[in-house]
């Protein structure tokens, strides 16, 4: 009787062979290593850890305003692997990540600055957060040989999009028309959405068959995204992937101008169809919460303040101006205000018992400007908001003597007093804490990203 093949003895030899090169390479005492690490720390420390923090919880001083947020690397999950769903990522998902960055968020790609064995330092650093790099081994998918898209793959990978239900959250259309479940959250408890499938330039997993194919083969752990391993044949699997690439839209810096004017028509018609979600959209994009929240004084937005006002504004010698309270709560918030009130707050800049609005730190002037449908969106979204209680003080405003002597100190003696209202070069190095938080500039960089199809 034959117990082993001949391939199972080249396989065994191989292995061990592979076994005893590894052990040979890697010992322990090795003085690269600990200069690997101090490396490895520096790049982390220097240019992760504004947003993962310094101990890898997802911290950093620019991570409360992230939507989504920076990950934390103490628990071991991430959501972007060619490992199956739970397992850890192998070394080169975690570098392909932070090569290429995750697009839409603010985890940029850092293969301009960081290669070869800074790479890896920064890897291996990144890994001690976790003692489950330590405890287990990633497990690789098997990934079977590719089918390639053709027109057949494509009608029968749109079937198992049905079978498959992925619909629910993506939509019919993998646009969300008819999707059945909205409002999702994450294992860390934060926001998050089901991605438009029609916008393949904005997967942070890759675009290309198989890094779909990789993407619902392992689920995006952490996430509502499953994993749908084991639930279709390989072969129905890749029909899918082809499908999916070929749902994918132009995108608008690729279309001629009567394909720009129908797809702007298609987009006003669903913000008619569903103001909810389009004032929601806004309202994230143009940032209305960065000023409306509360800050520490070292400029950490408050866990769940979002809107419900407190960032000050020292506007010298205008006097300190409170971003106000905009949730629905009836005696400090817009609870009782009519619909025309807050438009008229936000577009005119006057509050609803008359007092009129600087032009800035809110720029009304230029929200004025939004189409009439996109107002009233913003006021039916706002309205959704749960109301949180909070009263804001009014407006500190100085006498009239204090103003014109401010004003006198600024224009005439040219004092050097930083303040929004009278931006002066040689003031920079001091912006006072009224400007707009840095992490709220940052915020609005990665959103300009995100929305780089922003309406004309
Ligand atoms: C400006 C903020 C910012 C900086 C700086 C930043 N990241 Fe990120 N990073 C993020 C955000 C936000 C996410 C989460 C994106 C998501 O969930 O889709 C993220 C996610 C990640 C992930 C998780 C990917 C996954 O599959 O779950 C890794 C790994 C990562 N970052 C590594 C790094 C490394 C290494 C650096 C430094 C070289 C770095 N990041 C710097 C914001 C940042
Ligand atoms: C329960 C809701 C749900 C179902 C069902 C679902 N998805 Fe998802 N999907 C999500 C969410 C939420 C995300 C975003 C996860 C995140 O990063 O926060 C996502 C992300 C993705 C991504 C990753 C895009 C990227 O950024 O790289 C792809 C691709 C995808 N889904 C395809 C599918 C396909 C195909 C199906 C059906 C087999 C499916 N999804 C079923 C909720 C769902
Ligand atoms: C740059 C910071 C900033 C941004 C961004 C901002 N606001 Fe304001 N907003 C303020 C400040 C400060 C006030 C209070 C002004 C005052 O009291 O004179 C205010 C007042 C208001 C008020 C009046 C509320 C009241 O109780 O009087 C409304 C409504 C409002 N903002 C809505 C919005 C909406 C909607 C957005 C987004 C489209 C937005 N704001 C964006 C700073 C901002």
């Amino acid at each position: 009787m034959k117990f082993f093949s001949r391939g199972m003895v080249l396989f065994f030899a191989g292995t061990c062979w592979i076994g005893l090169g590894n052990y040979l390479l890697s010992s322990p005492a090795d003085p690269n290593d600990a200069a690997q690490a101090s490396l490895g720390k520096t790049i982390f420390d220097a240019r992760c850890s504004p947003c993962h923090g310094i101990s890898g919880k997802g911290d950093g001083a620019a991570s409360a305003l992230l939507n989504p947020r920076p990950r934390n690397f103490t628990s071991g999950m991430f959501k972007f692997r060619s490992t199956e769903s739970g397992s850890l990522p192998t070394d080169d998902d975690l570098m392909t990540t932070v090569k290429n960055g995750l697009y839409g968020t603010a985890m940029s790609d850092w293969a301009p600055f960081i290669t070869g064995d800074s790479l890896k330092a920064v890897v291996n650093y990144m890994k001690t957060f976790s003692a489950r790099f330590q405890n287990e081994k990633p497990h690789p998918v098997h990934i079977s040989s590719q089918i390639p898209s053709s027109a057949a793959s494509i009608v029968a990978g749109k079937k198992v999009y049905a079978k498959l239900q992925c619909a629910n959250c993506h939509g019919t259309d993998g646009a969300g028309a008819g999707v059945i479940a909205k409002d999702f959250k994450d294992n860390w408890d934060f926001e998050t959405n089901a991605v438009n499938l029609i916008e393949p330039w904005t997967f942070r997993g890759g675009s290309s068959a198989r890094d779909i194919y990789l993407r619902f083969r392992t689920g995006v752990d952490g996430t509502p995204m499953p994993s749908y391993a084991g639930t279709v044949s390989e072969k129905e699997m890749w029909d899918l992937a082809n499908y999916v690439v070929s749902i994918g839209r132009k995108p608008v810096w690729k279309m001629n101008e009567n394909e720009i004017r129908e797809f702007y028509a298609k987009l006003d018609a669903q913000a008619k169809a569903d103001p909810v979600e389009r004032g929601k959209y806004l309202v994230r994009t143009i940032g209305c919460a960065s000023c409306h929240s509360t800050y520490t004084d070292d400029l950490r937005l408050v866990e769940g303040t979002q809107l419900s006002g407190g960032l000050t504004f020292d506007l010298y010698p205008f006097g300190k101006y409170v971003a106000r309270n905009l949730t629905s709560d009836m005696e400090t918030g817009l609870g009782n205000w009519t619909d025309q009130e807050i438009k008229r707050a936000f577009t005119q800049g006057i509050s609803r018992d008359g007092r009129k609005f600087l032009p800035f730190p809110m720029a009304w002037p230029a929200y004025a400007s939004m189409k009439e449908d996109d107002q009233n969106a913003i006021v039916t979204y706002l309205r959704t908001v749960p109301a949180v209680h909070h009263k804001i003080p009014d407006p500190e405003k100085p006498n009239i003597f204090s103003y014109l002597w401010g004003k006198f100190r600024m224009l005439i003696l040219k004092e050097r007093i930083p303040s929004p209202a009278y931006p002066m070069k040689e003031a920079t190095e001091q912006q006072p804490v009224s400007q707009i938080s840095p992490s709220a500039t940052k915020n609005f960089a990665a959103r300009a990203d995100r929305e780089k199809e922003a309406r004309p």
